[in-house]
């Protein structure tokens, strides 16, 4: 901050310099920031605002520093407080007085908007990438086990079969709308703050719609003042990976419980397991653990930016810096967990034979029992009453509706008749639930279809995303 000051007579303490300083975290920004810089600078150069030679030197400059810094060999300095200045000031080092020239017409407000925004933008295209590769595990491992056959739960009681690749489509299904949420996200706001200035614009005639579409964006703000104090997409595309959290938690505690000893559905490969350091039978869902804690991260994320947010006056204030911590931690964390899950869910393996026989206690069969009767002219209610009363006698007599014989059904009612052991058998009452989006093979398979279209499109929009025309 000193560098460029001239109202200061004392120079600021090593503490508040340490203090509010975003160098120690911001080096990532480097390349956005570089990239704002350079259609700031095209388009002063445009405008006839600098000259051609002066925006030319300033860019091929600007360009050298990135190389540096990609390289390693640029030194960021807590003195020089962010990414901003810490670049402007090597800036002008190397060509002085013209270096000078760059910041006219902008303030370090909308640039921050502008770095932030063209970062998020480019995480939210990476986040998309998992999403899509874990949407190919999931759909043919799904396609694998369409007759892996395994009870329904709610209450995490058994409830009615299903089948392992049903299961697995749930979670592509949830993950999908999560890719559509991101996107959602990013069209909102794509929408550029370069020329907002410090808050009110500025007074150089700039081509705001120029370095809008030069820097990939729809068009610029409408309003200076939100194109600087907007941290909405932070805000939003937090809450989005805050969602994915909830999903891949929700995974994972399925697969924590599917794969421990009572369960046995799953197995976990020994790369994604863990062992224990006393007991020698252990294997252990450490990393599925370990991504359902890390969702308390994110939303503590969220719930951060959220609170830092909600009472700042417009425009700039302090406060908003406290965005990229926010978000770096947020994407960060989702995106190493990503890692580590699709990994793990695409070398896993169903227990087939334990599913199965999972599937032959619980009577997750009797409304199957019940539909028989009603088909056979019973009321539902009826039918409801007299299979509860079957499946009393069952657990009475330790017997289970595949086993009892058509006499003891007879008992009950006589519309039993000798087809009620196809009706209540596992396979066939999955094939039967034909609904749109039901168990049944045909359905899982439709659902399937539908999924490689979109993972076709998805892969479609995230090879010819390009976040900018300047590099
Ligand atoms: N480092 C600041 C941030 O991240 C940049 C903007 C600073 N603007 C200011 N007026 N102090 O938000």
């Amino acid at each position: 901050m000193q560098y460029f000051s001239g109202r200061f007579k004392e120079k600021a303490s090593d503490l508040i310099l340490d203090f509010h300083s975003t160098i120690k975290f911001e080096e990532r920004m480097a390349y956005y920031d570089i990239m704002g810089s350079i259609a700031h600078v095209r388009g002063l150069g445009k405008q006839n605002i600098i000259t051609h030679e002066e925006a030319e030197l300033i860019e091929k400059t600007l360009k050298e520093i990135l190389k540096e810094i990609e390289e390693g060999k640029f030194k960021f300095l807590v003195e020089y407080e962010d990414i901003h200045m810490n670049i402007e000031k090597v800036l002008i080092d190397k060509i002085g007085d013209t270096g000078k020239k760059l910041h006219t017409g902008r303030s370090r407000n909308d640039q921050a908007a502008l770095d932030l925004k063209l970062y998020v933008k480019d995480e939210i295209k990476k986040v998309q990438s998992y999403i899509v590769e874990l949407l190919e595990i999931l759909n043919k491992t799904a396609e694998n086990n369409l007759k892996t056959f395994m009870p329904g739960f709610t209450h995490l009681q058994k409830a009615q079969p299903i089948t392992f690749g049903h299961y697995l489509m749930a979670y592509a299904e949830m993950f999908k709308r999560d890719y559509e949420r991101l996107e959602n996200a990013f069209d909102v706001m794509n929408f550029s703050p370069l020329g907002s200035a410090a808050l009110a614009g500025t007074t150089y005639p700039l081509d705001m719609e120029y370095t809008s579409r030069i820097l990939g964006f729809k068009r610029p703000v409408w309003n200076s003042l939100d194109g600087v104090a907007d941290r909405d997409h932070v805000m939003e595309t937090i809450s989005v990976l805050s969602i994915i959290m909830v999903h891949l938690s929700r995974f994972c505690e399925e697969i924590i419980l599917f794969c421990s000893n009572d369960f046995g559905y799953i197995e976990l490969s020994d790369a994604f397991s863990t062992g224990s350091s006393i007991m020698p039978q252990k294997k252990n869902p450490d990393a599925a653990e370990l991504i359902r804690g890390k969702s308390g991260r994110v939303f503590g994320d969220l719930m951060g930016i959220l609170t830092a947010v909600k009472g700042i006056p417009l425009a700039y204030n302090k406060d908003m810096q406290e965005d990229k911590e926010a978000f770096f931690d947020a994407v960060d964390t989702v995106k190493a967990c990503f890692t580590v899950f699709n990994g793990m869910v695409k070398t896993m393996k169903p227990n087939k034979e334990r599913m199965l026989k999972a599937c032959h206690n619980g009577f997750i069969n009797a409304t199957d029992a019940a539909d028989y009767l009603t088909r056979k002219g019973m009321s539902f209610r009826d039918a409801y009453k007299i299979t509860g009363t079957i499946v009393a006698y069952c657990i009475d007599n330790k017997k289970s509706l595949e086993n009892l014989s058509l006499e003891e059904y007879k008992n009950f009612s006589d519309l039993f008749e000798n087809d009620i052991y196809k009706e209540i058998d596992i396979e066939n009452c999955v094939e039967k639930r034909k609904t749109l989006g039901g168990p049944s093979e045909e359905k899982v398979k439709l659902h399937i279809e539908n999924t490689k279209n979109f993972i076709n499109t998805a892969i479609e929009n995230i090879k010819n995303y390009k976040l900018n025309d300047i590099f």
